[in-house]
């Protein structure tokens, strides 16, 4: 039963039940600590640097500082090092030759008025010249420490080619695979993402931005650009605040307390005031309530298209509305140009210019260019180094899902199977593999699939390889007799399906998400000469593959799986490693289910099986009934294909005996849950033990499950351990109905298991 307050929670409005006194303590604090930043660090040594150098700088310094100039992706323009001698240019991006950047740098150091270096700013979205998976991939690990020791791969080796800021970590939450930026996110949930995020920027910036190793991060797109509506990149978003800060804020809070040093704007439209124009994001959430001290950069030109959006008259005004909104920094545009004019006339105060300059040139300090400005990239560890590939290829090794392994054909048993077949389009394919936002990857150190393959398979196993289709799309030119001939004379076929990377990434997005071209042709072709056929899926997506699973007997999917792909799909086609990949994101039936996920509401009508109906099964002429009906599609019921958190294994594991240390807790206090989990297999394994909670009755409606937890557990066979998760009552907090966060008392549910379908249940209470 609640308690007292259930008056108090129907009364919407400033009188509900606030968050626990730790909590609030805490917001308080911050809210009168960042009421000016500047202030507070006044004696920090790195902002008296700030401060004496802003004092010697002109407005037009000030400004010069506020732009990031396109560095022409490797031809610098003439005027680049006039601008910069000049002062009016504070960041390039998307220059990658040292000897250039460190010319370029020398410029601004040793013929600039005052001698202020260069951000140098790039694309390391998952890797530099190793390519890491995909951050999809990455988050399907549910391995942080590993994807740390991605990011700092990444951020070496961009680094020893001059570069100090990267673009990354990517955190929008997504909840559609149609949008073809999911490739570049960490999927459908705040809790794996902002774990994730934390994780990247660790490994970019590690302890010290300033060593040589190390690269400021940004967390970007602020906010809501994973909501596009359709999936179609760009597209506006509609989210109310509520949701705004319970999901989509939160990977961003979590980036800020990791001490990302910057921010990137979103393009998207956000409830009607585009991202790069939003106060409400930029000043009210991120520098009043959040304290953010780095600095915000716009997206490529979003200044210029507040205008486009229809949200000013022209860049002028943009130019007012971004820059007092808290833009710090305008990425390849010219709108700030009118900066200049804007001060001038009275119509920006010079506190906004001092501002964003101070933001800049704090990281710039932090980054240490100022005690050294240049790259010696024999400081650093070479190109493609041993423990970068052995990196990327753990991480992919542990991105690879196991979705279906119905007769058992996984793992292949080396000596047993003397031939193979290896068909489809992205089975040798360097390129493709490597997946999205690559602009540097090195393509020479690509281990394919086949090569994986044959590499692992040993000597005395014939290896039969057909393209089958030139390319994943293709509906022409295709060679399938040649395919189902080698899958005739084979033991088993190893299929390698999916997307091209061009599929997916920035304005990739698609509206039809099954494999594309004739690949489902491709499967149901050599399914016909009746072998054992195993589907590898490599894509930058979760894709419907409702009309294939039946056709395959096993389903690997390994993202784009980066450098190192293929060797990792072999160790786990051989059983070499046991996949333990889980889903970061729901896979739906269809297209039409979309937005699916796991953290959805009850509804006031629930669906169950007893409650749904299939279009099949209804009567001829049945009436039009709603009665006792529930909300589902009756063509595709209510469920995914494959829900979140899920990943088969070689191994079964038994979740067992859940328990929590206390039956009630109180504001402030801690709860511990705990599960035995037993690896009953035959074969040594890690599992991705999940917690999931649910808040049973909130001031605002509570999802049915939210990830609260989670830990990746290696056993051997027989092996049982005892998994803890300590929750704290600020675990349970929610932004309620007049958006504060609250931990209301009541009773909540937990889940411990192997997936978001999770059965095994306890219940606790949190009392007043
Ligand atoms: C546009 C993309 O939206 C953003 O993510 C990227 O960092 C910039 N371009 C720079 O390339």
């Amino acid at each position: 039963m609640r308690r007292t307050c259930r008056t108090v929670f129907n009364a919407p409005g400033p009188n509900l039940l606030r968050c626990s006194p730790v909590f609030a303590a805490a917001v308080a604090a911050i809210l009168s600590m960042t009421a000016n930043i500047s202030e507070v660090l006044a004696d920090d040594p790195v902002e008296q640097r700030v401060n004496a150098l802003l004092g010697q700088m002109s407005i037009e310094e000030k400004i010069g500082q506020m732009r990031q100039a396109n560095a022409g992706y490797g031809n610098p323009p003439d005027y680049l090092g006039d601008d910069i001698r000049a002062g009016r240019v504070g960041a390039i991006l998307n220059l990658v030759d040292v000897d250039v950047v460190n010319e370029l740098q020398r410029i601004a150091v040793e013929e600039s008025r005052l001698g202020i270096p260069l951000l140098v700013g790039r694309d390391v979205i998952h890797g530099f010249k190793t390519i890491l998976p995909i951050p999809l991939g990455q988050a399907a690990t549910w391995n942080p420490e590993l994807v740390e020791k991605g990011a700092r791969v990444a951020a070496s080796e961009a680094a020893s080619h001059g570069v100090n800021w990267t673009f990354a970590p990517m955190v929008d939450v997504t909840r559609d695979p149609r949008w073809g930026r999911i490739a570049e996110s960490p999927g459908e949930d705040p809790f794996l993402t902002s774990a994730m995020a934390v994780a990247m920027i660790r490994g970019f910036q590690g302890d010290d931005l300033a060593a040589a190793d190390t690269i400021a991060a940004c967390a970007k797109h602020f906010a809501g650009y994973g909501a596009a509506e359709s999936g179609r990149d760009y597209a506006t978003t509609n989210i109310p605040e509520n949701e705004l800060r319970n999901v989509y804020l939160k990977p961003f809070k979590a980036s800020v307390d990791a001490g990302v040093a910057t921010f990137m704007a979103s393009f998207s439209d956000l409830n009607g005031v585009p991202a790069t124009g939003n106060r409400f994001l930029m000043r009210q959430i991120l520098r009043d309530e959040w304290g953010f001290d780095g600095f915000v950069v716009s997206d490529w030109d979003s200044v210029h298209q507040l205008s486009v959006h229809g949200l000013t008259e022209g860049d002028r005004e943009s130019a007012y509305e971004a820059s007092t909104a808290g833009v710090d920094m305008e990425m390849a545009g010219k709108a700030y140009e009118h900066l200049h004019d804007l001060v001038a006339d009275g119509s920006i105060s010079t506190d906004v210019i001092d501002a964003a300059a101070r933001n800049i040139l704090r990281i710039k300090f932090l980054l240490g260019l100022f005690d050294d400005p240049y790259v010696d990239p024999d400081e650093l560890p070479p190109i493609g180094s041993e423990h970068a590939l052995q990196v990327a290829k753990q991480t992919a090794l542990e991105s690879i899902v196991l979705l279906r392994n119905e007769i058992g054909v996984l793992p292949l048993q080396k000596g047993k199977v003397k031939s193979i077949a290896v068909i489809g389009p992205l089975a040798e394919a360097p390129y493709e593999q490597l997946g999205t936002w690559i602009f540097d990857g090195d393509v020479s150190l690509s281990v394919t699939g086949l090569d994986g393959i044959q590499n692992l398979a040993g000597k005395d196993t014939k290896i039969r390889y057909v393209r089958a289709m030139p390319t994943s799309r293709s509906r022409a030119d295709v060679q399938f007799e040649e395919a189902l001939e080698a899958a005739q004379q084979s033991d088993v076929v190893v299929l390698f399906l999916g997307e091209e990377s061009i599929l997916s990434g920035e304005a990739h997005s698609r509206a039809d998400i099954n494999l594309p071209g004739a690949q489902a042709e491709l499967v149901r072709e050599v399914r016909k000469a009746g072998k054992p056929v195993v589907a590898v899926i490599l894509a930058g997506r979760p894709l419907t593959l409702t009309n294939i699973v039946d056709d395959v007997d096993a389903i690997l999917f390994a993202w784009h799986p980066g450098t190192m792909g293929g060797a990792a799909i072999a160790e786990v086609l051989f059983g070499v490693e046991s996949p333990s990949g889980k889903l970061p994101v729901t896979f739906p039936r269809m297209v039409g289910q979309i937005p699916i996920y796991f953290a959805q509401k009850n509804t006031g009508k629930p669906p169950s099986p007893e409650t749904t109906v299939h279009i099949d099964d209804i009567d001829p002429f049945a009436p039009q009934t709603s009665f006792g009906m529930t909300a589902f599609h009756l063509d595709a019921g209510y469920r995914p294909l494959w829900e979140f958190g899920f990943g088969l294994s070689y191994t079964s594991f038994e979740y067992r005996d859940i328990a929590t240390s206390v039956a009630e807790i109180r504001a402030g206090e801690t709860i511990t849950i705990s599960a035995e989990l037993k690896n009953t297999g035959g074969v040594p394994a890690s599992e991705t033990v999940q917690l999931y909670v649910r808040d049973l009755v909130g001031n605002v409606t509570r999802p049915v499950r939210e990830l609260k937890g989670f830990r990746k557990v290696r056993l051997d066979p027989g092996e049982a351990t005892r998994v803890e998760f300590q929750l704290h009552t600020d675990d349970l907090a929610f932004f309620g109905r007049d958006n504060t966060l609250i931990v209301e008392p009541g009773e909540f549910h937990a889940w411990i298991g192997g997936s978001s379908d999770a059965e095994l249940r306890v219940s606790f209470r949190v009392l007043e």
